[in-house]
């Protein structure tokens, strides 16, 4: 038992010191790319595992109709980044193989498609190894609902918390498994002044703090402090705080769930609460997600790779709601409004008012490839 006492807590001395230069690196100046000065943007599309391939294919198609004058003048390049499938980072025993981290960071701006995540082990996720890598510390998740009167932003911390470490813990054989969350000052103030300038900027008048700080005293006491500390700066918005237990249930509670505008909350408790919200919009599959870092930024479907889908040989039914919602998202994000506003009208049309074709995920709806065909003849007539 000693021995592995020594080995835990000689592990934790370096987690610690390299948790602390990662803080202090945050610290100083930060490098913000700004896409118009950009004279070419380079879109690298990981087109990922499961149903990954099938939903980025689509996206692809999508993006050439929308960008076709970037994409011929050289303002705009598309690369795709295959390599990202679970065999292949298994064979690699990496998260995200070098080869493939070399082309993704070679891109402005991802495009991701789902990637399976293994249960146990040692192999991390690549969602979490790209956030790490690229610094992508904002994970902004839209969910609105309009006929509720819903229109929520999450911005969910990306970048550690439950996360950072969720590779590194601690096991005892047969006695104890011990994780660690981690809670820096930058990290946290930095999230936090992207969901404050975020309801500066678009009208919204409060953000409501989301934490377990009774509980998670120091992690979530930290989180939640800097917030507050950040909230003076934007006298206009009310910072309200809620503990994530209760934040679930008043999410399904009609009578006043409209009233939440933006939230603010530590990683896993924003993993966790976007799932439920994409479900009140209508499910996980039509739910898209940007994370944003200062250099970088990669845009995903909130959902998983589907491996069910896969097996049962029906894959070929997934929704590509998400990946268009991220489409969307990344085309705001670098720049072309006017392409997003006309995917954002022709998703409205396709998937609220008009609906001519319907995605269920399964056998008894379209498939993928027929709502996406419904979905660009819409937006060739726009
Ligand atoms: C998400 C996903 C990922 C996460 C998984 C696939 C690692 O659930 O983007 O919400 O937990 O962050
Ligand atoms: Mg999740």
């Amino acid at each position: 038992m000693e021995k592995y006492i020594d080995n835990a807590v000689e592990q934790f001395r370096e987690l610690l010191t390299q948790q602390i230069a990662r803080q202090q690196k945050m610290e100083k100046e930060r490098e913000v790319t700004d896409f118009s000065a950009l004279k070419k943007i380079v879109i690298g599309i990981c087109t990922g595992d499961g149903i990954g391939p099938i939903i980025s294919a689509e996206s692809n198609r999508l993006i050439k109709i929308l960008l076709k004058d970037e994409i011929e003048s050289g303002r705009v390049e598309i690369k795709v980044i295959e390599g990202l499938t679970i065999e292949n980072r298994i064979a690699k025993n990496k998260a995200i193989p070098d080869d493939v981290l070399e082309e993704i960071k070679k891109c402005n701006v991802i495009l991701k498609a789902p990637t399976t995540t293994l249960k146990g082990g040692t192999l991390e996720s690549a969602n979490v190894a790209m956030r790490r890598e690229l610094d992508l510390y904002a994970n902004v998740r839209p969910v609105c609902l309009p006929e509720e009167n819903i229109d929520w932003t999450f911005f969910r911390e990306n970048t550690e918390g439950e996360y950072v470490l969720g590779s590194k813990g601690v096991e005892i054989p047969d006695t104890l498994a011990f994780d660690f969350k981690v809670t820096t000052n930058a990290g946290t103030k930095r999230i936090a002044r992207a969901a404050f300038e975020y309801a500066k900027n678009n009208g919204k008048t409060k953000v409501a703090i989301v934490t377990k700080a009774n509980i998670m005293k120091k992690t979530d006491g930290k989180f939640s402090e800097i917030c507050h500390e950040v909230a003076k700066d934007y006298p206009d918005i009310t910072a309200d705080e809620w503990y994530i237990d209760i934040m679930t249930a008043n999410l399904v509670n009609t009578k006043i769930r409209s009233d939440f505008q933006v939230f603010l909350m530590p990683n896993l408790y924003g993993d966790i609460i976007t799932d439920e919200a994409a479900q009140i919009q209508g499910g996980v599959g039509t739910a898209g997600s940007a994370n944003i870092g200062d250099k970088y930024a990669m845009f995903e479907p909130i959902h998983g790779s589907a491996p069910r889908m896969i097996e049962q040989g029906i894959g070929n039914y997934a929704n590509p709601t998400s990946i268009f919602k991220a489409t969307e998202m990344m085309l705001n994000h670098i720049g072309f409004k006017n392409q997003a506003n006309r995917l954002n009208k022709a998703l409205s049309i396709c998937t609220e008012t008009e609906k001519k074709v319907i995605v269920t995920g399964d056998t008894d709806g379209a498939t993928c490839k027929e709502f996406s065909d419904y979905l660009m003849e819409t937006i060739e007539k726009l």
